[in-house]
C-alpha cells in the first residue's frame, strides 16, 4: 500500500475518528477530565479581575464607603479598606490562577504524551507487521512523518485542543458575563462585534488546510533527503554529488518557504483583521459608554469594568478562533494516523497455520510466476526441486530474477500463482515464524543494528548457549579478527555496522545465520564483495555453514558453483537449464555453457 504524503481518505469523518482515537484515551480518562475541570476556574478568573475594576472605580476612587445587608444585619466597609483589599486579592486572584495554570498544564501534558505514546507504540506495532513490499514502496520520509509526527499533532493536539476551547471558551463566558452585568446594551455590541471576528476564520479554513498540506509534502521529501545524504554518504562523497544533494535541499527548504509564506498571505491578515473589528467595537462602545454615562444610566467603575472584559476578551477569542483553525490540522493529522491503523500487509498469515517442526524430504516450486508489479513478471513458470541436504547454485544474467527466486522461500513476496512447498506443505499454509525460523540468510550487503558484535550475532538465536556463540565465531573465522579488537566481541557498531570493514560485516552476517542452525540456507551473492583473500576466508566459512543443510547458493565464484549438487540456470525469469556442473557443459550451446565460457573459465585457470 502505497501512503500519500499528505491525504488520508477519513479525515473528514470527524465522530469516526473521535471515535478512533477514543481508546486511546479512555485509560487516561479520569486525568484528561481532571484537566478540563481545571480549564474551567481557570478561563472564568479572567472576569473577576475586569470585574473587581468596577467596586474599586466605584466606592475606592469616587471615594465612597461600600455599604451592604446580609442576613439582617448591615455592614460598612470603607472605602480606604476596599483600596487595600481590591488590589491584595487582585494578587491573590492572580497567584490562584497560576497555580491552576501549573496543574492545568502539567496533567493535561501528561496524560496527552501518555495517549500520543500508546498510539506512537500501536503504530510502531503496525509497522513492524508490515511487509516488504511497504517498505519497497514507501520512502522513509513519509513514514518517520507519519509514525512520529503525525501522532503528536493528532493526540497532543486533540487533548491540548479541547482543554484550550474550555479554557478560552470559559474566560470568554466570563468576561461576557461581567459585560451584561455592566450594561447589557454595551454588551450586546460587544458579542456583535464577537460574531464579526469569527468570520474570518470560517473564511480562510480552506485555504489554510491546501498550504499545509503541501507543506507535509515537501517536510517528507527534506526527510527522504537528509536521509539519503546520511546513508548515501559514500556515493555521494565518490561522485560528488554534494552540490547535488544542496541544490535539492535548498528548492525543499525554498518551496517550504513559499509555502509558508502563502499560508501567511492567506492567513496573516486574520489577525489585523480581527484587531480592526475588535477596534471598531471598543470606538463604537466609547462612544455609547460615554453617552451613557453622561446621562446617568451606568457609572464609570461600571464601565471600567466593561471595558476591561472587552479588552480581555479579544484573547480568549483569538484563542478560540486559531484553535478552531488548527482542529483541521489536528482531523488531517487523525485521518493519517488512524489510516495506519486499518493497513494490512498484503502478505499474511493464513487463519489456521501450521507449525513448519523440521524439513524432512525437499523443497518444491510448482510452475511459479511473479512480478513485483502487475505488469511485469519477473520469474515465469518456474518448475523445481529441491531435495533434502542438497546444495543448489543459482547462475544467470544480472536482473534475471535470481535474488527475487529465493526471496519467495522465506515470503518476502508471495506468488502470483503456482506454489512454494516444504515437504509437500504450500509454505502460505505454514506460520511465518516457523517457516523463517527454518531460514538462515546471508545477503550480498548485510545489515547490521547499533549494538555490540555479539547482539548482531545473537540476533540469529538469542537461546544460544555460549559455547554455541564460540563456535558460530570460530567456523566464521571471525575470531582473529574479533581479538584485534579493544573490545573484542562486545565492541559497539555505528549505526550500520560502520567500524567493520566489509569482509568482517559479512562473517559478522554468517555468525549470526550459523548460529541459527536453520536446516534451510539462502547465500545470496554472500561473497560478491570481497577480495580474492578475504572471499577465500568467507568461502570456508560458508562451507561450515552449508554442511548437512539444504543450500540455495548464487554466487559467482566458480569453485561454489561447482562445489553444489546442481546449478539452476535463471535467464531474463525463466529456468533454461538444470543440471550438475559436467551436465551442463556437455549441452553444446548451452547458456551455462556460455557462462563458463565467459566469466568462470578465467577463474578456473586463476584457482587451479
Ligand atoms: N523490490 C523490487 N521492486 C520492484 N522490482 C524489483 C525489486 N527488486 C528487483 N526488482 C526487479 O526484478 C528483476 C529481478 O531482480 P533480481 O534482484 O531478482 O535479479 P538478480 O537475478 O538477483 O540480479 P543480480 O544478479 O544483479 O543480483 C529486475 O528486473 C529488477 O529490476
Ligand atoms: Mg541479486
Amino acid at each position: 500500500m502505497k501512503l500519500s504524503s499528505t491525504t488520508a481518505k477519513n479525515s473528514y469523518r470527524y465522530f469516526w475518528l473521535l471515535s478512533k482515537i477514543f481508546p486511546y484515551i479512555k485509560p487516561y480518562m479520569g486525568r484528561v477530565i481532571a484537566g478540563f475541570l481545571v480549564a474551567v476556574p481557570l478561563g472564568l478568573l479572567d472576569g473577576v479581575v475586569a470585574f473587581s475594576l468596577k467596586p474599586y472605580m466605584d466606592y475606592v476612587v469616587g471615594q465612597k464607603n461600600l455599604v451592604f445587608s446580609l442576613l439582617g444585619h448591615t455592614y460598612t466597609v470603607s472605602y480606604l479598606l476596599l483600596g487595600t483589599i481590591i488590589p491584595f486579592g487582585v494578587i491573590g486572584f492572580a497567584l490562584f490562577q497560576g497555580v491552576l495554570r501549573y496543574l492545568n498544564d502539567y496533567i493535561s501534558e501528561w496524560s496527552s504524551q501518555k495517549i500520543t505514546n500508546a498510539v506512537k507504540i500501536s503504530l510502531f506495532k503496525t509497522l513492524l507487521k508490515m511487509d516488504t513490499k511497504f517498505y519497497d514502496e514507501n520512502s522513509s520520509g513519509i513514514v518517520l512523518s507519519r509514525f512520529l509526527t503525525d501522532p503528536d499533532t493528532a493526540s497532543k493536539g486533540i487533548v491540548q485542543n479541547i482543554k484550550t476551547i474550555i479554557t478560552s471558551t470559559c474566560g470568554a463566558l466570563g468576561l461576557i458575563c461581567v459585560m451584561l452585568y455592566s450594561s447589557w446594551k454595551l454588551a450586546l455590541i460587544g458579542v456583535v462585534v464577537l460574531c464579526a471576528a469569527f468570520v474570518p476564520v470560517a473564511l480562510i479554513r480552506k485555504r489554510v488546510k491546501q498550504a499545509s498540506n503541501q507543506n507535509m509534502v515537501i517536510g517528507g521529501n527534506i526527510t527522504t533527503n537528509i536521509n539519503e545524504t546520511y546513508s548515501g554518504n559514500k556515493v555521494m562523497t565518490a561522485y560528488c554529488l554534494q552540490e547535488r544533494q544542496e541544490k535539492a535541499f535548498v528548492n525543499q527548504i525554498h518551496e517550504s518557504f513559499d509555502v509558508a509564506m502563502t499560508l501567511i498571505k492567506r492567513a496573516g491578515w486574520m489577525s489585523p483583521l480581527m484587531y480592526l473589528i475588535a477596534s471598531c467595537g471598543i470606538a463604537i462602545v466609547l462612544w455609547y459608554g460615554t453617552g451613557l454615562i453622561l446621562r446617568g444610566e451606568m457609572t464609570a467603575g461600571c464601565f471600567a469594568s466593561f471595558v476591561t472584559s472587552l479588552l480581555l476578551l479579544y484573547k480568549p477569542v483569538k484563542t478560540l478562533g486559531n484553535t478552531l483553525t488548527g482542529l483541521q490540522t489536528i482531523f488531517v493529522a487523525m485521518g493519517r494516523v488512524f489510516e495506519l491503523f486499518d493497513m494490512e500487509p498484503e502478505l499474511k498469515e493464513c487463519k489456521q497455520p501450521k507449525i513448519l517442526e523440521s524439513v524432512n524430504s525437499s523443497i518444491v516450486f510448482n510452475n511459479i510466476s511473479f512480478g513485483y508489479t502487475p505488469e511485469h513478471t519477473v520469474l515465469k513458470n518456474i518448475n523445481l526441486e529441491v531435495k533434502k541436504g542438497e546444495t543448489l547454485a543459482i547462475v544467470g544474467n544480472s536482473g534475471g530474477g535470481k535474488s527475487t527466486l529465493v526471496n519467495l522461500l522465506p515470503r518476502f513476496y508471495d506468488v502470483d500463482s503456482g506454489s512454494i512447498t516444504i515437504d509437500g506443505i504450500d509454505i502460505r499454509e505454514l506460520s511465518l515464524s516457523s517457516l523463517r525460523k527454518h531460514i538462515a540468510m546471508v545477503f550480498q550487503d548485510n545489515f547490521l543494528f547499533s549494538g555490540t558484535i555479539k547482539e548482531n550475532i545473537l540476533m540469529g538465536n538469542y537461546e544460544a548457549t555460549e559455547e554455541k556463540l564460540e563456535q558460530a565465531i570460530e567456523s566464521a573465522h571471525l575470531k582473529e579478527a574479533l581479538d584485534a579488537l579493544p573490545d573484542g566481541i562486545d565492541t559497539m557498531l555505528g549505526e550500520r555496522g560502520t567500524t567493520l570493514s566489509g569482509g568482517q560485516r559479512q562473517r559478522v552476517a554468517i555468525a549470526r545465520a550459523m548460529i541459527r542452525n536453520a536446516p534451510i540456507v539462502i547465500l545470496d551473492e554472500a561473497t560478491s564483495a570481497l577480495d580474492n583473500k578475504s572471499e577465500a576466508i568467507v568461502q570456508k566459512a560458508l562451507d561450515n555453514l552449508m554442511k548437512n543443510k539444504t543450500v540455495f547458493v548464487i554466487a559467482h565464484r566458480l569453485s561454489t558453483i561447482k562445489n553444489a549438487d546442481r546449478i539452476a540456470v535463471i535467464n531474463e525469469g525463466e529456468l533454461v537449464e538444470l543440471g550438475t556442473h559436467d551436465e551442463l557443459l556437455t549441452h553444446e550451446n548451452g547458456q551455462y555453457r556460455a557462462l563458463y565460457e565467459m566469466q568462470f573459465r578465467k577463474q578456473e585457470t586463476v584457482e587451479v
